[in-house]
This record gives C-alpha cells, structure tokens and sequence, in this order.
C-alpha cells in the first residue's frame, strides 16, 4: 500500500483522481495540498475540501499552496477549460470543512518528517508547493519515498503550446528546480495520457457507483467533454491526473525509460520538457549532470481507462 500527499489543482481530471486517492483500499491519503492551476489557489482548496466531504472524508487534511507561479511576473491567468469554478460551472453543495492552518510547503515538510521513507508525494498541476517544500528543508531529497509527477511531454508535444504541457507551463521555474533536484521522480506525461481515453460508458459506470460525489464527477466531466470535443475532436477526455495514480498502482501497464529531465524556463519554448535518455551522450556535458529521473514512454491505455473506471 501507498501513503501518499497528493498535490493538486482541482480541475475535472484532478477531482476524478482525488477520488480514486479517497476511494481506493491500497492508498493511505496522508493529505491534499492545492495550487492555483486549473483555477485560482482558493478555488482549488474549496474544491479539495468539497470532494473530501463528499466521499465522507472529512478527516483527510487540506493545506492550501501556491497563489501563483515562484517568478510572479509571469502568472498565466487560468484557462478556465474546467470552467470558472474549476468543476464545469455546474451547482455544488456547501463546504463544510476548512483547511489546515499550514501551508501546503509546511505541510509536507512535517508529513514527510512523521514518516522518513515512506511517504509517496504525487503532484498534479503546477509543482510551486514542492518546489517550495524543498526550499523549506532540502533534507526532503532524502526523506520520501518517491515523487510523481503529472507533467511534460518526452516525444508528444505540448497542450498549451506546442511544446509546453499545461503543469509545466504553469510555474517552469518550480518544475525545473524539483525535476533535478535529485529525488527518486517519475514523470507521467502527455506521451501516456493522450493514450487514455475516458468514454461516456466509462463516466456512467463511475456516476452510477458513487451517490452525490458520483454524480459531481459526472457532470463535471459532460464539460470537460464538450471542450475535448470542440478543441481536439476527441470523443472523451484524458484522465491526466488519474494516470499518475495508476502509474503507482498499477506500472505494470506503463513503459518507462531513465534519463535526464529539464524544463525550459525562458523564451518560446518555455515550459518544454528536455529528456536525454540514459547513456546517451551529448557534446555540451551538463545534460549528463543533472540526476537521473524516470519517464513514462507508452502505456496500455485501454487498461488504465478500466483500472480508472473500475476503481471508481
Ligand atoms: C494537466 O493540466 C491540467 O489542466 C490538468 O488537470 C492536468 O493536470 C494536463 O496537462
Ligand atoms: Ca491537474
């Protein structure tokens, strides 16, 4: 079993993995951290407290991260491809929880010193609260178990531009300081999240399971659907987030390859994942210097599709 912090942006994709994170008898949700993202940080943790208390989860921790990206200057403005509120515009129940006084940076540090080695950090937007936690005690390399990250693009390209996938975009100074920073890190990125493909079928099957947190994850969805339809001409839409989780749960039905990782931080590219495989050699040295990481390269999205669906 896993005991993992689970970082997030909620957001329709986030949401469904937050409820596999709640739901699912083999993780050990220490807490949720939030980050603006998807929607602004205040949103994001009304969110996260929302579908706690919805799986009747009330005692799971909240602690509210990152306002915006680590240099200012460059905040992008949400996108709203999850609607304003962050779960397709649709009507939601009252929050009756709060959030924990920590940040979500403080938070981490202390869960993580509780359990030295154990503790599994799995971040699904824009990655400022871990950046921010290893400024806050750099020890931390040494302290969890494993990162995962929801992120980058090795070989697919982007989804905000055409090299920049949208976490990475985001807060590129946070992501290139926690992808070499030296930590035991798997990337799962748009080269196997594209691969998965959740349909209506699949959405009726986790609706009809699950009472009123069900039917916020539906109807949520029927959004996000509509935007994969018009801008991408998808049928359904990609559990970004929730392939993170089954990366952990199930990798087994993922390929992946070591390597070193960099985000591109400035100019026309920024936000870009650099990937050099392991063993590759290149004539400017310091693509060797930085530490060896693990990325996602392909993956049985069908399976993961099920697995989502199953588990939900
Ligand atoms: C990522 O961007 C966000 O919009 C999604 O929630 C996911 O984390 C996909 O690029
Ligand atoms: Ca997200």
């Amino acid at each position: 079993s896993h005991s993992i912090i689970f970082d997030t942006d909620p957001g329709v994709d986030d949401a469904q993995a937050i409820a596999i994170a709640l739901r699912h008898p083999e993780i050990e949700l220490l807490g949720l951290t939030t980050t603006y993202g998807n929607v602004d940080v205040t949103t994001a943790t009304h969110n996260a407290l929302l579908l706690a208390q919805l799986a009747g989860r009330d005692d799971v921790p909240v602690a509210q991260g990152a306002a915006g990206p680590l240099v200012k200057a460059r905040h992008p403005a949400p996108a709203h491809i999850h609607g304003a509120n962050g779960l397709g515009d649709i009507d939601l129940p009252e929050v009756t929880g709060r959030a924990d006084p920590r940040s979500a940076a403080q938070f981490i540090v202390d869960t993580v010193d509780e359990r030295p080695g154990e503790v599994t950090l799995v971040a699904v937007g824009p990655v400022g609260n871990l950046a921010a936690a290893l400024q806050l005690d750099p020890t931390l390399i040494d302290k969890v178990k494993r990162v995962v990250i929801m992120g980058g693009s090795i070989r697919e390209g982007g989804n905000v531009t055409p090299v920049a996938e949208a976490n990475m975009f985001n807060d590129p100074d946070a992501a290139s300081r926690v992808l070499t920073a030296g930590w035991p890190l798997t990337l799962v990125g748009l080269d196997v999240t594209h691969r998965c493909v959740l349909s209506e079928s699949h959405m009726a099957r986790i609706a009809a399971g699950q009472g009123e947190l069900g039917r916020v994850l539906a109807d949520s969805y029927a959004f996000y659907r509509d935007f994969y339809r018009e801008f991408l001409g998808i049928d359904g839409c990609c559990p970004h987030d929730s392939c993170a989780l089954a990366w952990l749960l199930r990798p087994e039905l993922f390929t992946t390859a070591p390597g070193h990782l960099n985000v591109v931080t400035r100019g026309e590219a920024e936000g870009q994942t650099v990937f050099a495989p392991e063993g590759r050699t290149f004539i400017a040295p310091r693509w060797s210097q930085t530490p060896l990481v693990e990325a996602c390269l392909e993956v049985d999205g069908d399976a993961v599709v099920e697995w989502i669906a199953d588990t939900l």
